[in-house]
């Protein structure tokens, strides 16, 4: 029979500690070493969170084979991934009530709605903190993952088990299987308490409270992030076996039941005014609160509406975040700092006199291009007021005037890259100074680098920014292949390097020669071509083969294949030149040629698994009655379908609307394959409709 934890008296833990430390290493080496689990993940979960509570009793008694300080995981250096089984998106970002309204009014027009009122909306806090989802099967808490890039998380289940407002077992009724997802934070003063206690220990400080709740939940050892008072908030939901309410509230009130903390400002508006009332209000309570939050989330309380609105892009149709203002401060501009991007644009940055801006210390800010500087009239030395907001690079907003007070002289901005001497242009009608140089330019080859390797590309885990400058300086990479050709005795002997970072590092690097070709583009660093051109390019090229033939081909002024590439949804002819541009210089050809050498496999992209229509063209025409054209080629498009505009031979399916003409006519000479109305409805899995 099992004791309670509070009830052990200290010869109890003692003993349960040293027998659960046995239990759970066979468990553990049964599970990953021999990879013949002994026992279920839930089992294996309740030994190790019953481990921990008695250790949280009896701190005292932590043993130095506590399974505690080697999760599974951990001994490989890093977590596992996890695959969201609804993937985690973001929201787009309004900031005053113009915007909102027009939020509003889109997802109205979207709905095709003219007269009704509404939608009601939910209002709640936007938490400043980092994203989660929890998994529960049966009411018990399998998985717990970060967003990651919002596909793919990292599983960090053992170290969410001791987040406050987070339950281990959903109380009363649950579904078979159910993704929550929620905002983990620390609160304001645990942040001021924990830099304290950094500091003592002589650890590096965070610099905001929701770094630091990222940086607890990450860490290998569960005790350590026990150690951290983090607590959760729940606001959304993932895959669910079963519905689960009508509306948001009705699944705000859900979680409650289950035993989630739910926020307790959230609270359910009617229109604009109540939405900016309640902008108003929280502007005011923020800085009471002991949580930080960075503005409010509004989202359409009808579940049946959010899913007929579904996405666009990385963002739902259904719910905006409305930001508070950003915060300001004044302070003293020192020096202006010429910085050189990836992609060879000089930056000017301001250095300041350190000053905090709504908690956080600034000591650089943006001063974006050369005629902002002219714009504001800053020069070193002048008295300036700065912004920031959220994630976004603080800004100079423009100079104080200190009457009396004798000014330096204006900034001349340079004509030569301070990274490597050559030309630096400016072409007639842009604002940027770009430097010419090239993968010549040694910024801008250790900013591609960085890119490459960062977390949503080719996610090279080890290998940063102080690395990659480390070796770049040695002379160990110098392109993106040379990664691939780093060997352990290049690194041996280095300073900081051991046998084990090697080993790792070089691991870190192997998993990574099968790379999915979205995340190979994005990681080339092309400008203009962030992740989502980066995605959209994989999906409409399918391989790299295929899609590195057409760039080659894509390079002729006018050719087929470049204005195809122009006319891929979202991409447009600026991006269409980028690329031209890209790979009309040999260099860039060379280095990406040369990458795919030393890769294993670049993956093709594969249309959604679900996607019923995927690789099919279809066109819609006459007019639809139950849904907007907006709402009909959105969820085509969910479906794997490219939705065009004419019936051309290439097209599959053709769906006929109330009046359809000419398009009709075309479809049947070409015999292609149409549907009504009724039959589009039952295709996309909707309800029919009645009368
Ligand atoms: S809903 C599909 N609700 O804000 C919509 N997000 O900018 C999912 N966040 O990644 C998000 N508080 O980390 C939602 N009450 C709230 C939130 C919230 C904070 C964060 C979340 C999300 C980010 C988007």
């Amino acid at each position: 029979m099992t004791i309670a934890v509070e009830a052990l008296d200290e010869a109890q833990a003692a003993r349960e500690l040293a027998e659960l430390a046995a239990t759970l290493a066979r468990l553990g080496r049964a599970y990953h070493a021999d990879d013949s689990p002994l026992a279920s993940d839930a089992e294996y979960d309740a030994l190790f969170a019953r481990n921990l509570a008695i250790e949280r009793r009896f701190p005292a008694l932590v043993r130095e084979d506590s399974p505690s300080a080697r999760v599974g995981a951990a001994l490989e250096g890093g977590f596992a991934k996890h695959r969201h089984l609804v993937p985690m998106l973001s929201l787009d970002n309004v900031f005053d009530r113009a915007d909102f309204e027009s939020f509003i009014a889109r997802a109205r027009r979207f709905l095709g709605w003219r007269d009704q009122p509404g939608p009601r909306i939910v209002a709640e806090p936007k938490i400043d903190g980092l994203s989660i989802s929890l998994t529960y099967q049966n009411g018990r808490l399998v998985s717990g993952a970060t967003r990651g890039d919002g596909a793919t998380g990292e599983l960090v289940t053992e170290n969410l088990r001791s987040v406050m407002g987070l339950p281990q077992r959903l109380r009363g009724p649950a579904p078979g299987l159910v993704e929550v997802r929620g905002e983990v934070f620390l609160a304001k003063a645990d942040f001021l308490a924990l830099n304290r206690r950094q500091e003592e220990a002589g650890e590096r400080r965070f610099a905001n409270p929701r770094n630091a709740a990222a940086g607890s939940l990450r860490q290998l050892d569960p005790a350590i992030t026990a150690s951290r008072p983090l607590s959760l908030f729940a606001y959304a939901q993932g895959r669910s076996s079963e519905p689960l309410a009508e509306t948001h509230a009705g699944y705000l009130d859900r979680l409650r039941d289950w035993g989630f903390a739910v926020n307790p400002l959230s609270a359910v508006l009617e229109d604009a005014d109540d939405a900016e009332r309640f902008q108003d209000r929280l502007a005011v309570e923020r800085s009471g609160l002991a949580y930080d939050i960075d503005g409010v989330v509004y989202k359409i309380d009808d579940l049946a509406l959010q899913e007929r609105l579904g996405f666009i892009g990385r963002a739902p149709r259904w719910a905006v975040a409305w930001k508070f203002p950003a915060e300001q401060a004044v302070t003293r501009l020192e020096a202006i700092d010429i910085q050189v991007g990836r992609t060879g644009a000089l930056t000017p940055v301001a250095r300041l006199e350190p000053v905090n801006v709504g908690g956080v210390l600034v000591t650089r800010a943006t001063l974006h291009n050369e005629d902002e500087i002219a714009r504001k009239d800053v020069r070193p030395g002048d008295r300036v007021s700065l912004q920031r907001a959220g994630d976004v690079i603080p800004q100079i907003l423009g100079r104080i005037d200190e009457p009396g007070a004798e000014r330096g002289p204006a900034f001349v901005f340079p004509d030569r890259c301070p990274a490597c001497g050559s030309k630096a242009v400016r072409p007639a009608g842009e604002v940027v100074v770009r430097c010419t140089g090239g993968l010549t330019c040694p910024a801008q080859t250790v900013e591609r680098l960085i890119h490459l390797v960062s977390r949503n590309a080719f996610d090279i885990d080890g290998l940063g920014e102080k690395s990659i400058i480390e070796f770049h300086e040695a002379g160990l990479i110098r392109t993106p292949a040379d990664i691939f050709r780093l060997r352990p005795e290049h690194l041996e002997g280095r300073e900081g390097w051991k046998p084990v970072s090697i080993d790792k590092l070089m691991r870190a690097i192997e998993a990574r020669r099968i790379i999915p070709l979205a995340r190979f583009l994005f990681g080339l660093g092309i400008r203009r071509i962030g992740e989502t051109n980066a995605r959209l390019l994989a999906r409409h090229y399918g391989s790299y083969e295929n899609w590195r033939a057409q760039m080659q081909a894509a390079t002729v002024v006018g050719s087929d294949e470049r204005l195809a590439l122009g006319s891929i949804l979202g991409v447009g002819t600026a991006i269409a030149d980028e690329l031209a541009t890209f790979f009309s210089e040999p260099h860039n050809r060379d280095a990406v040629d040369d990458l795919c050498a030393v890769l294993d496999k670049i993956e093709d992209e594969q249309a959604p698994e679900s996607a019923a229509l995927a690789g099919r063209t279809i066109v819609f025409t006459g007019t639809l009655e139950t849904m907007t054209r907006p709402e009909a080629k959105a969820m085509a498009e969910r479906m794997g379908a490219k939705v065009t505009d004419s019936v051309s031979r290439k097209t599959d399916l053709v769906v006929l609307g109330a009046e359809a003409g000419s398009k009709a006519r075309k479809a049947a000479e070409l015999g292609i394959a149409t549907l009504d109305e009724a039959g589009w409805r039952e295709m996309a899995g909707l309800p029919g409709t009645t009368g």
